[in-house]
């Protein structure tokens, strides 16, 4: 069941750029424009609850403004310490009517997906 939301006209968002809506999930979406393509991430650093689109995009990774924990804005990955977990990445499509969101959450952490520091699985 997709839990789908629409986003509007984000065809003058840029490369580089990103986009805050505050009002889709329990911590907003931040939305960013890579190589042409839109991608989603909730909005909320998984180290200790910072809103990553205070941060800064430097390619496909959002850096967290508040220790610098970076997080791949395809699949929601962290790059490391401090962080130990990703943060939950959403499918966004974009079409000439506009852009919407699916809120079922797409790579690692996923409901069910059973994974730990360094993408280990979790043993307990
Ligand atoms: S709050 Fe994001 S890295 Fe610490």
């Amino acid at each position: 069941m997709s839990d789908t939301h629409e986003l509007g006209d984000l065809s003058d968002l840029g490369d580089g750029e990103m986009r805050v809506c505050s009002s889709i999930g329990t911590h907003g979406v931040v939305v960013c424009r890579v190589a042409g393509q839109l991608h989603a991430l909730e909005d909320n650093c998984s180290h200790a609850n910072t809103p990553l689109s205070q941060g800064r995009l430097s390619g496909t990774v959002l850096v967290c403004p508040l220790h610098g924990a970076g997080f791949d804005v395809t699949d929601g990955s962290e790059s490391g310490p401090p962080a130990w977990k990703g943060v939950p990445c959403y499918a966004v499509t974009e079409t000439d009517d506009g852009a919407s969101i699916d809120l079922t959450p797409l790579g690692r952490d996923r409901p069910g997906d059973n994974f730990d520091v360094g993408g280990r699985p979790r043993t307990r």
